[in-house]
Order: C-alpha cells, then sequence, then structure tokens
C-alpha cells in the first residue's frame, strides 16, 4: 500500500458516472451501505446498485460529475468490505465478440482523459473463473490500441490507470485509478504467495494484514526484527510462523499444538494458557489474535492490551454473525471507544481481507 497522493498530482479533469467498488461475493449488501455513506460525504447525488452475489458495487450519479470536485473523498482504505473503489465512466454493453477493443477505445478517446496504463479485471466469483483467461489475452492488445490512440502515457506521473472490469463477457465498466487512492492489486486482490516452509495458509491472512493495513512506510517503521510480539490463539501457528518469518520473538497462546516448523524457527515460545487472561510480565510491540470468539469480546480484550500499555500494535481478526454484520462491527468501535476515551486518540482500521470468510481482521494502536 502507498501513500495517498497529493490532490494537485493526479489530473483528472474528467467527468465521471459514479463509483464502482469489488468485494467478496456475498457482501453486496454491507458494501453498498459503505458505498452509500461515502457518496453523502462526497456531496455526491444518485442511487447505489448492488445485485446480490454479483461481488461488486455500483453507485451511479444523477448526472455526470467532474471527479476533481470530490476525488480527495476516494480512499479504499475507508471501506471495511470493499477490496477496491474507483470513480467509473463508461458502460458498454453489448461488446462485439470479435472487436471488444473498438468501443473501448472509443469511449476511452471521448472521455479526454490519458492514462498511464491497462488492469483488465472481473469481479470475483463465476466470472472471474470465465473470463480470467480472456482478460490476460485481451490486455496486450487492447493496450497496444490505446498506446495507437494516444491514451495512454505510462512515463506520466499522476495519471490514473484505466480499469477495465468486465462483468459479463459482453459488458464492460471503464473507471479510473489512481495510484495511493485505489487499491494497488488487479481486482483488489493481494495474491500473496505461499511460503514453502509455512506451517498452513493461514499465514497467509496476516501476511495480507500487513499489507493491507498497513502503508509502506508504517510496515517498514513499525514492524521489526528483534521486536516481540503475543499471538492469542495460536494454533497450529500460522501467524506466529509469518512473525517469526520477519524476525519477531513471539510468544504462542493455545492449549492447542503448534506444528514442528513453527518450533523450528527457534524464535516462538509455545505457552498452553488462556488467551483471555494471560497477560504478559513486559509490554510487548505487536499483539496479534485469532481466537474463534464473539467479536465483542475480543474488541474489549484488545482494546484493554492497548489502553493498558500492554502492546503499541495490535492485529485482530472479528468473527462476524451471519446477520446484522455492520452492527456487530459498530458494537466493537464503540466498545474500544469507550475503554480508550480516558487512555487517548487512537486508529483502529478494520478490513474484510482476501483471506477472510464471515470476518474481517483489524488494525488497532494509539495515535502518537
Ligand atoms: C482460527 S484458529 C487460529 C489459527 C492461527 N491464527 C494460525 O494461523 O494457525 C483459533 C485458535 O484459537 C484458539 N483459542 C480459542 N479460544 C482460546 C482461548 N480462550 N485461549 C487460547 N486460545 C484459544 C483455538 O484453540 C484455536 O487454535
Amino acid at each position: 500500500m502507498t501513500s495517498p497522493l497529493p490532490a494537485s498530482a493526479s489530473n483528472t479533469a474528467i467527468e465521471v458516472n459514479g463509483l464502482i467498488a469489488y468485494c467478496r461475493p456475498g457482501f453486496e449488501k454491507e458494501l453498498a451501505a459503505e458505498i452509500d455513506e461515502l457518496a453523502i460525504d462526497a456531496a455526491l447525488s444518485g442511487y447505489v446498485r448492488a445485485e446480490p452475489g454479483s461481488a461488486y458495487v455500483v453507485f451511479e450519479t444523477c448526472e455526470p460529475t467532474a471527479l476533481a470536485g470530490f476525488e480527495d473523498k476516494l480512499d479504499w482504505r475507508r471501506l471495511i468490505f470493499g477490496r477496491q473503489l474507483l470513480p467509473w465512466f463508461r458502460r458498454l454493453d453489448n461488446l462485439p465478440e470479435r472487436d471488444r477493443a473498438s468501443p473501448i477505445v472509443a469511449a476511452v478517446h471521448e472521455s479526454g482523459q490519458r492514462f498511464s496504463g491497462v488492469v483488465l479485471e472481473t469481479p470475483d466469483g463465476d466470472i472471474a473463473k470465465q473470463q480470467s483467461g480472456f482478460c490476460r489475452r485481451f490486455a496486450d492488445p487492447l493496450t497496444r490500441e490505446l498506446e495507437k490512440a494516444g491514451r495512454l502515457r505510462t512515463s506520466r506521473q499522476g495519471l490514473p490507470k484505466l480499469h477495465v472490469l468486465f462483468s459479463g463477457p459482453n459488458q464492460a465498466w471503464l473507471a479510473c485509478g489512481f495510484p495511493g487512492r485505489c487499491s494497488p492489486w488487479p481486482m483488489g486482490i493481494a495474491r500473496l504467495k505461499m511460503p514453502s516452509n509455512a506451517p498452513s495458509r493461514s499465514t497467509l491472512k496476516l501476511a495480507e494484514a500487513f499489507m493491507t493495513l498497513l502503508s509502506d512506510d508504517e510496515r517498514e517503521n513499525l514492524l521489526r526484527p528483534g521486536q516481540r510480539a503475543v499471538d492469542l490463539g495460536a494454533a497450529p501457528g500460522g501467524w506466529s510462523w509469518q512473525l517469526a518469518y520477519r524476525g519477531l520473538r513471539v510468544t504462542a497462546i493455545d492449549n492447542g499444538p503448534l506444528r514442528d516448523s513453527v518450533l523450528a524457527t527457534g524464535m516462538v515460545e509455545h505457552l498452553h494458557a488462556d488467551g483471555f487472561t494471560w497477560r504478559p510480565a513486559r509490554p510487548v510491540d505487536w499483539l496479534v489474535c485469532d481466537m474463534v470468539e464473539q467479536p465483542g469480546r475480543i474488541a474489549a480484550l484488545i482494546a484493554d492490551w492497548i489502553g493498558t500499555g500492554r502492546c503499541r500494535h495490535a492485529i485482530f481478526n472479528l468473527k462476524l454473525p451471519m446477520k446484522q454484520r455492520f452492527k456487530a462491527i459498530e458494537q466493537c468501535r464503540e466498545l474500544i471507544r469507550k475503554r480508550l476515551a480516558t487512555v487517548g486518540p487512537f486508529d483502529l482500521r478494520l478490513k474484510q481481507l482476501y483471506h477472510d470468510h464471515e470476518e474481517v481482521t483489524a488494525y488497532l494502536t494509539l495515535k502518537r
């Protein structure tokens, strides 16, 4: 994740027709509610459309709107359920199978906007499986056509990337992806390689949390070899392994067994204890927590660790109920706010990661 772009550098003469955001299939309702709020904050009038299971949500403005008026409000990090957030300017229907490039190039030309590159993507789910081969094959020919039409300036700083979202074989949305404001990963999914000696795929969830919830600078400055960490609910050890892999010394709390590969790092001490009552003798730099419990109990526990100075930073997972997911998140926010009210201002970031299912992952720290 890179730092936000100064507004002046962004080159946004374009008029847009709304916002498009991507999510995990099944979370369109939650994402739509977030987009609605964001649109109000950006003073955009229009309406939101979310088809259940589609993995994307569209906000359509009542009329074409100059992006320069509200672009500062657009930051994908503000969304919990959104993996990506882009202003869109054209929807193309009935794309001819034999020549999808020409209508796209014509629409881009008409927009008057120049782009620094092209990202071809699909919503997550079945369409992704059907269309991913086509997207890979189509990327080069489309790039060449856009270059020929003078719409690409790969060396110009601050220009957006052109995102082409194929929501069906013959339908595409054209959108602008500004560096620093949108997710840097195609489809908003950070594709991480499974390290060969990691004990389980769950290690990727913590790796993704570090990539998504921290900026590049924060990852470099706040997460350092030699630091101490506690992992509550550690077994079989994917998160502990991720911390050890980054050079942190870990106390892993769980009554269940850790895999040998985790203990073999020599960086992890395993204690059989209850994660809700165990406390360290000395403060630690990081607390991570993946215990499967009521989200409110987890939020209260983490706020207490931060509030009493037992850890400086925390990453934790909140398992959501099937219904009223937002309400559960709001209750957690409120618990944290109340516990830290007398301690000081705090920074709470929440995201449903690619590796999260019925859950979200959070980062909490006190503001300094
Ligand atoms: C989803 S797993 C954690 C997976 C782990 N993050 C990994 O990467 O391998 C949840 C773990 O929380 C542990 N757990 C649940 N309640 C606990 C408690 N009160 N104290 C300690 N561990 C607990 C369970 O034993 C289980 O191993």
